[in-house]
């Protein structure tokens, strides 16, 4: 081997830990999903109720727990589904927010008497209604696991979980469609956040493509 190989054999192998680091690294900020808000969206209600989901490895790691900062201030998480589910209630202002979820950075929107031209290409992203402003309600949709330690927040069991305040004569009127073939409502539905009118995934022309031809 020349010398000029072994410069270069060194040189590869130190790139190596700096490969490792770096898809380390990467793997780290995909252990957190930010549920709500998404970045770059419009809301209309200042009341915004944070969802993140760290995933199942972080369980054991309750010291790993992101920061959470609005518009630059501290903001404390809500105890109840920690350490896998992070809430947070928080109140914005109108117009430009931003907030910091560990390395995120996401960008929202608050229209408002005084805040009327968000964005050109933000998009309006809506919820089902979380009543969080006083406790969040999450319990009312998914099951809650109550073993040692905290509440674990589990599945939703559909239709279930929607049975209890929708009604199956506001199903009819709403869908038009036996039920049975269409009872697991996030087919079409988006329950943590939808641009479309009815909290929609997808046009209903499309929804009922990937059944009917
Ligand atoms: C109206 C019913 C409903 C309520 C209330 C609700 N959820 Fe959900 N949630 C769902 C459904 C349905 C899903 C399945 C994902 C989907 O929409 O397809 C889900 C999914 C999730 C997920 C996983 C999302 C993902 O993309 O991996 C998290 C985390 C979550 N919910 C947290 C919460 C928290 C926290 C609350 C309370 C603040 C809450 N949910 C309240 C219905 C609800
Ligand atoms: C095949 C797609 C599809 C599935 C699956 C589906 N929905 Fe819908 N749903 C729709 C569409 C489309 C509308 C809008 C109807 C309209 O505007 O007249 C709607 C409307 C609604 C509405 C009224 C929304 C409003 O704006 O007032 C409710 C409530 C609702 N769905 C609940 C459910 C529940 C609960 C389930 C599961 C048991 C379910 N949906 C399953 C397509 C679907
Ligand atoms: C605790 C009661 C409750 C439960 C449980 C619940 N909902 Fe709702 N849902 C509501 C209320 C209240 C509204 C608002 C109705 C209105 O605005 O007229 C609503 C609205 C909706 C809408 C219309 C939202 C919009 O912005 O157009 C859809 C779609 C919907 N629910 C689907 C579901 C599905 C699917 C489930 C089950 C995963 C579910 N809901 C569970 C109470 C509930
Ligand atoms: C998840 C698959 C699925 C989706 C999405 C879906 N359908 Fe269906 N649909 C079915 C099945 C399966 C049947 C057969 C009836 C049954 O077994 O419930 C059916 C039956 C029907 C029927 C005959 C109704 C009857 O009384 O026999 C109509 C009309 C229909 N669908 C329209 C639609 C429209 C419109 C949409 C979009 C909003 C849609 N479907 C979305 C699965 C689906």
């Amino acid at each position: 081997m020349s010398n000029m190989q072994k410069i270069r054999l060194l040189f590869i192998a130190s790139l190596v830990p700096i490969i490792v680091w770096i898809v380390f690294a990467s793997e780290k900020e995909r252990e957190l999903k930010i549920v709500f808000p998404q970045d770059r969206s419009i809301l209309t209600n200042p009341h915004v109720t944070v969802i993140c989901k760290l995933n199942e490895d972080a369980k054991d790691k309750p010291h790993t727990l992101p920061n959470l900062t609005v518009n630059g201030m501290t903001h404390e998480w809500r105890k109840e589904y920690l350490p896998t589910i992070l809430v947070a209630g928080v109140k914005l202002q109108e117009g430009l927010n931003w907030l910091q979820i560990g390395d995120a950075k996401v960008s929202v929107y608050v229209v408002g008497e005084k805040a009327k031209t968000p964005p050109a290409d933000w998009k309006e992203i809506r919820s089902h209604p979380l009543s969080v402003e006083k406790e969040p309600t999450c319990s009312t949709c998914h099951t809650l696991t109550k073993g040692i330690g905290t509440p674990h927040l589990g599945e939703v069991q559909l239709p279930k979980a929607c049975d209890a305040c929708h009604s199956e004569i506001e199903f009819e009127l709403k869908h038009n469609h036996p039920k049975r073939s269409i009872e697991h409502c996030t087919i079409c539905h988006s329950i943590h956040g939808s641009t479309m009118s009815s909290l929609l995934k997808r046009t209903p022309k499309e929804l009922c493509k990937s059944c009917h031809d």
